[in-house]
């Protein structure tokens, strides 16, 4: 038996409760992990509010990431007692997640723990800090350095975009930090954000083109925030696209694309070739400082994260959620 979060449908919705589940339930994988830690990510949140359909097949047990030590394993790239790190493949979506003591998948979905992280620091960074390197690596391929100009990061206070600031400032980028909890600024500033702007400064329709100024971004919101974003791009900037925390809709015109060059790069994780995500582990390995990776964690027992995950769906939750389930 091991505990876990299961998500079922129900006439008016769906019932979600901290449950025991016997080990034969598990379903089919090569790989049986003991999760040491999971994490709440705005998609977890997504699943266990109901918010969005995000759950694919009932019953479900959501968490998109894990990290956990092998326990049986038929993949001959695993033995028992190798540590482990999984994030996404529709884990959590459509095969049952990490928010469980225990989980099965497919070995090609993992990846070695990356040294020297902890596990628990790799739940730490979760979805939400690998993605945040896949879009610093967008913006990089895309020739942004940081003597071409200041970079911003939407959604600064969330998991992404806390992530995502220090790493951009640990690089030697001018951070620009976006964020609509202007109580959260001397966190933004301790992760390296040189300045702190409204969000409300972007969440209303806006102008085809504005000002030219950011050379880079990170947008974790959409909506009109991404299309003001894409407005004030300077000539051949670059815009990494990965989230939708202000809707889905991207409002806005052609005319950042062809008249500045603006490159528009959408950033997926969930399937994210295994070879890019070796690469996103390697990076946030020397390029997210340890001390800061600690600054922007806290944790929610198992038993807490249904409450928490209602929180998080209303903006409320900093940084990134560190949830222990075994234990190292
Ligand atoms: N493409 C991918 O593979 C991928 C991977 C991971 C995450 N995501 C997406 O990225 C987004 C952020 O994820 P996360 O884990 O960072 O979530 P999170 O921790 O909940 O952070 C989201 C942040 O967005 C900001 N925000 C909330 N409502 C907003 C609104 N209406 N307008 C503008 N900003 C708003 C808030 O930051 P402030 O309080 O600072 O304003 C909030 O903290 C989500 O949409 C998630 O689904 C995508």
């Amino acid at each position: 038996m091991f505990k876990a979060i299961l998500i079922d449908k129900a006439d008016s919705g769906q019932n979600v409760a901290l449950t025991d589940i016997e080990d034969e339930r598990l379903p089919a994988g090569s790989v049986t992990v003991r999760v040491a830690y999971s994490t709440l990510n705005y998609k977890d949140a997504l699943a266990i509010t109901g918010k969005s359909p995000i759950v694919r097949s009932y019953p479900m047990v959501p968490g998109i990431d894990f990290a956990g030590v092998v326990e049986h394993s038929d993949d001959p790239q695993y033995q028992a007692g190798d540590q482990v790190v999984l994030n996404g493949w529709g884990v959590g979506e459509k095969h049952w997640g990490g928010l469980a003591g225990k989980a099965r998948v497919d070995g090609g979905w993992l990846v070695p723990l990356q040294a020297p992280f902890t596990l628990r620091q790799a739940m730490g960074i979760g979805t939400a800090g690998y993605t945040a390197m896949l879009c610093v690596m967008a913006l990089e391929r895309n020739g942004v350095k940081p003597e071409s100009g200041e970079v911003l990061v939407t959604g600064a206070a969330g998991g992404v975009g806390s992530v995502a600031v220090a790493i951009l400032a640990k690089l030697g980028y001018t951070v620009a930090a976006v964020t609509g909890r202007p109580q959260e600024s001397d966190y933004l500033k301790a992760l390296g954000a040189h300045e702190i702007l409204d969000r409300a400064q972007f969440s209303e329709p806006g102008k085809p083109l504005a000002k030219e100024r950011w050379a880079g971004a990170v947008d974790v919101a959409g909506g009109h925030v991404l299309a003001n974003v894409c407005a004030a791009m300077r000539y051949r900037g670059t815009v990494a696209a990965c989230g939708l925390a202000a809707g889905m809709a991207f409002p806005a015109t052609v005319a950042p694309f062809i008249l500045r060059g603006v490159t528009l790069a959408g950033v997926d994780s969930v399937m994210c070739p295994r070879a890019d995500r070796l690469e996103a582990w390697r990076r946030l390995a020397s390029d997210l400082d340890p001390a800061k990776l600690d600054g922007l964690t806290r944790d929610i027992a198992l038993d807490g994260v249904i409450a928490a995950a209602g929180e998080m769906v209303q903006g409320r939750i900093r940084g990134r959620v560190i949830v222990p389930v075994g234990g190292d």
